[in-house]
């Protein structure tokens, strides 16, 4: 059976080498190793989304990815989205929706809901209830969370113009 070795995980924009054996669960490798506590550890079987980065832009179970399924690909967490000072807009429109409770459930949700917006930048109800709908809430705060998708879209929409190298360019 092999043991630890160096592993160089891409982690919000930087490089961090962990030593671990291959097969270890991402999110431990996150929690533990990286001190990257956004992701929880809810069920541990892939079944309830609390522990949800991106990989690549595609929301992902870290408790059930290996260390060497993530390596080569770029991770993130809800660390890597915004700061107290400067919030992404999905983390603002779940603060302004007041769509937390525990709040356990949230660093998956906001994950999961930035990869939705990515996708497709207004969606209707059903499409924001059927990509959550694999992430639970034990709390029930769900009629506050599609509020929070449904205004983080408008965040995005609005700052999408000053992003926009076409629209720059137009008014040039
Ligand atoms: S802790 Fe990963 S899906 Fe529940
Ligand atoms: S706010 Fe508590 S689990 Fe969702």
């Amino acid at each position: 059976m092999k043991g630890p070795a160096p592993l160089a995980l891409k982690v919000n924009g930087a490089t961090h080498v962990v030593s671990a054996c291959p097969d270890t669960p991402l999110l431990y490798l996150l929690r533990n190793d990286l001190a990257l506590n956004g992701p929880k550890f809810g069920c541990g079987l892939g079944e309830c989304g609390a522990c949800t980065v991106l990989l690549d832009g595609m929301p992902t179970r870290a408790c059930v990815t290996t260390a060497k399924v993530a390596l080569g690909h770029e991770i993130t967490t809800l660390e890597g989205l915004g700061t107290r000072a400067a919030l992404h807009p999905v983390q603002q429109a779940f603060i302004e929706e007041q769509a937390a409770q525990c709040g356990y459930c949230l660093s998956g949700m906001i994950m999961t809901t930035k990869a939705l917006l990515e996708r497709d930048p207004h969606p209707s109800i059903e499409t924001i209830q059927r990509e959550l709908s694999r992430n639970l809430c034990r709390c029930g705060t769900h009629v506050e969370i599609v509020r929070a998708v449904q205004l983080a879209a408008e965040l995005l929409a609005q700052q999408k113009p000053a992003q926009d190298p076409a629209h720059k360019g137009a008014c040039a």
